[in-house]
């Protein structure tokens, strides 16, 4: 048979469920198309995927072709190429190399209203202008959009996979359309690009004021603030619009926090429409929920160990591991990128979970970034990345970051596994208590 269906589907060797993904990003200048590239990037890698954004200019040459071959025989698994403007015949490049090398391919074609496509383009010059202003940026991307207007040859979906995003920030308005995805990861990528790319953002995050049990250096548990912990409820709504603060401090839009009372406690008095969400909650640790590190050393010295071997892995028994934290925050992650001015406040391992998104962080590094308590932490996007300062309140308070010690096998000494267990008080001293 030789109509163009049973070609489509005829004509390519399967690949193994689990082969290296090349997704190809195609659209006129000024569509989103970077911005979305590493939004399918920064996700795909908080994910545990090895994946890569080769940019290109205009087209892919067999030197693109090369590098992603070395990305594949160094053990990643995802390419994306960003810049593709022009034809049919470059594209073709791409799906006949993954074709022979028996690669997943997947097509991604922006379009954009006229509108959008202006808006894009003054933000663009804007956003270039900050790094070189000895050009004309808003001339030269008008110029080149122009040029490459009638160039355009759009994509067909005898061509792979495809997906079709009808790019727009407005919600309503943005639309995707999706033609053989297949897979878990294209099944992601998908998901990824049906919500707009928000170009504009800022969050707040910050952890709980001090708890009762951070004090006495106990985990978990739904304990109220401590005398400091109040005090740094104080400052934050200081900072964001509350009693005190100056008439140009930001005021979130959001504010959400976790169920438990450290959190609400804290946003008291921060003014602002607040959701309490269960999936802030602090890491649920089992067995080990309400104890100090040193009194699980001396009860459950295994466990502990282990913990330490790989931090990211372990699960608590009854409780949960990092691995499942990340999977409970994805969803307060994808409603964080549809707004802005949100505030978060929750605690040390979830907003590790979510901070790690922004920042990019492997993810066996993730439950060792340092969130200290008594910090605002702002999160602004730059482009396709994001800005993280980190703003010190300057409230006294204990510090509750453990880094992993040296010795992590489970025939060390107590001494040994508790080298690196930060400095606590055995009870709450009367003067950090109302
Ligand atoms: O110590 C405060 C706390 O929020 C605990 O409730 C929680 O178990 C712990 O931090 C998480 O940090 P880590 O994973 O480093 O033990």
């Amino acid at each position: 048979m030789s109509n163009g269906t049973t070609n489509l589907i005829g004509s390519s060797k399967p690949c193994q469920i689990n082969g290296p993904l090349i997704v190809t990003i195609v659209g006129l200048p000024c569509h989103g198309k970077s911005l979305a590239a590493h939004k399918i990037s920064r996700y795909l890698f908080w994910r545990g995927e090895d994946v890569k954004v080769f940019k290109v200019e205009d087209f892919v040459t067999e030197e693109t072709l090369q590098n992603i071959s070395e990305w594949f025989t160094t053990g990643h698994n995802v390419a994306i190429i960003d810049g593709m403007n022009l034809s049919k015949q470059s594209r073709n490049l791409v799906a006949n190399y993954c074709r022979t090398s028996v690669y997943h391919h997947l097509i991604v074609e922006f379009n954009c209203t006229e509108a959008c496509v202006e808006d894009n383009i003054k933000d663009t010059a804007l956003f270039y202008e900050k790094l070189d202003n000895n050009k004309d940026w808003l001339k030269k991307l008008q110029e080149r959009f122009k040029k490459f207007t009638p160039l355009y040859e759009k994509c067909s979906i005898h061509e792979g996979p495809l997906i079709t995003v009808n790019n727009s920030e407005n919600q309503l308005l943005h639309s995707v359309t999706a033609h053989g995805v297949q897979g878990l990861l294209q099944t992601f990528i998908l998901g990824v690009l049906s919500s707009p790319v928000i170009k504009h953002r800022v969050f707040y995050f910050s952890r709980h004021g001090e708890s009762e049990f951070n004090v006495l250096g106990r985990i978990g548990g739904d304990a109220d603030l401590s005398d400091r912990g109040r005090k740094y409820a104080d400052n934050l709504a200081k900072q964001l619009g509350g009693p005190g603060s100056s008439k140009d401090s930001p005021k979130p839009r959001l504010i959400w926090t976790s169920e438990l009372r450290r959190t609400i406690s804290t946003v008291q008095n921060i003014p602002g429409p607040r959701a309490t969400l269960k999936d802030l909650n602090e890491i649920n640790a089992g067995i080990c929920e309400g104890l100090t590190y040193e009194e699980i050393q001396e009860r459950f010295p295994s466990e502990f160990a282990w913990r330490d071997q790989d931090k990211l892995k372990y699960r608590y028994p009854h409780g949960e591991s990092y691995l499942d934290l990340l999977q409970r925050v994805d969803g307060v992650i994808q409603a964080l990128l549809l707004n802005t001015d949100v505030l978060v406040v929750s605690h040390q391992a979830v907003l590790r979970c979510i901070i790690s998104y922004f920042k990019g962080t492997k993810p066996e590094e993730i439950p060792y970034i340092n969130v200290p308590l008594h910090t605002l932490i702002i999160v602004k996007s730059y482009g396709y990345d994001f800005e993280i300062e980190t703003v010190p309140l300057k409230v006294e308070c204990v510090d509750t970051y453990r880094i992993q010690p040296n010795n992590c096998s489970i025939e060390r000494t107590s001494a040994d596994a508790l080298t690196t267990v930060p400095a606590h008080f055995d009870s709450v001293p009367s003067a950090l208590i109302n």
